[in-house]
């Protein structure tokens, strides 16, 4: 064996090591998932169930940790925490998207989606689509939607028409839009973050709020309200975001793998959602203590009419392309 050779075979025999004891120390990648809701909610579950897959999957590679019910980031820090890049993971109502993409505020809009399958069939149209994955110019990834279920009114008085909600004070998220609705019903708006509901219903501060049943019993708001509201009134949906250089610079093997896991819970989350909320409204009911309200298609119908006006002043906002095709889904033109 020439000296030449010998050397070269040394110095390929060198790199190959180093390769090998890089690989074998690589650091397992941590994908942190924060989230404000309860780990027995939709998204909660689904936060889970993409830990145990990964857990099963890619061992050694990537691990995820779950921070759910506001523990790690709240409603005001989250995207930051995104964009910084102190969390990899996150589910936000799409209402937390609005600074970023104000069309996401299409989901904002009460009244417009006639349920959470009319809502479903817009995400997976092509404008639904093309709103998942317009983020990226913001550093913002979409990777699916996950249902919750249909938001419900919650109050301390009967509401079955838009004017008996006079006079009330609402949570809304921290959403404009969401406030110029609740300032339709002649009702006074407050901004609160998710995490303060309870509190806000206990000491009145609020005295009316909405999400799907799931978040209400998780976050126990049904203690401290005596009317239920079957209004369905917006679709309760997220939209599962990442860092765009955390995903890009992920290894090929582990953003793929990661995406087939992404996409079998976005089946199961979005399957099972429903079935989840109508479970959760039954063990409010459960104790009789609380009086639940369905509104019918007409009652509805005078909801929508006071809302309308809103929808026209956003349209610019959101854009009418969105809005027809969210009427489109619907299955009829309203
Ligand atoms: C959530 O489900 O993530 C929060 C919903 C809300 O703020 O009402």
């Amino acid at each position: 064996m020439s000296r030449v050779f010998r050397r070269r075979l040394t110095c390929a025999l060198l790199s190959a090591s180093l390769l090998l004891s890089a690989g074998a120390f690589a650091e397992e990648i941590v994908i942190k998932f924060a989230h404000v809701a309860s780990d027995q909610t939709p998204k909660g579950q689904g936060a889970r169930m993409l830990q145990r897959l990964v857990k099963e999957r890619l061992a050694g590679k990537a691990r995820v940790e779950v921070y759910p019910n506001s523990s790690l980031f709240g409603d005001g820090k989250e995207m930051e925490a995104l964009l910084l890049g102190d969390v990899q993971l996150l589910a936000p109502a799409p209402v937390k998207l609005e600074k970023y993409q104000p069309r996401v505020q299409i989901f904002d809009l009460m009244f417009l989606f006639d349920d959470a399958a009319a809502s479903q069939r817009f995400e997976q149209s092509p404008k639904g689509q093309e709103l998942l994955h317009s983020l990226e110019n913001n550093g913002i990834i979409g990777l699916a939607y996950w249902l919750n279920g249909m938001r419900q009114f919650t109050a301390n008085k009967p509401l079955h028409l838009p004017s008996d909600a006079r006079g009330l004070k609402f949570r809304v998220q921290p959403s404009d839009l969401q406030a110029a609705q609740i300032s339709a019903l002649r009702a006074v708006p407050r901004k609160m973050a998710f995490a303060e509901i309870y509190q806000g219903l206990q000491t009145g501060v609020i005295n009316a709020s909405d999400n799907p049943w799931s978040n209400i019993y998780s976050q126990r708001h049904h203690e401290v309200q005596q009317y239920m509201i079957e209004s369905n009134h917006a679709v309760g949906n997220y939209m599962l975001i990442t860092n765009a250089a955390f995903w890009n610079g992920l290894p090929e093997d582990v953003r793929g793998e990661l995406k087939t896991i992404i996409d079998e819970v976005t089946v199961e989350v979005n399957r099972q959602a429903l079935a989840l909320n109508e479970k959760d409204k039954q063990q409010i009911l459960a104790d009789g203590k609380r009086e639940l309200i369905v509104l019918t298609d007409e009652e509805r119908q005078r909801w929508r009419e006071v809302m309308r006006p809103v929808w026209k002043q956003y349209e610019n906002r959101i854009g009418s392309d969105l809005i027809e095709a969210a009427q489109a889904a619907n299955g009829a033109a309203q």
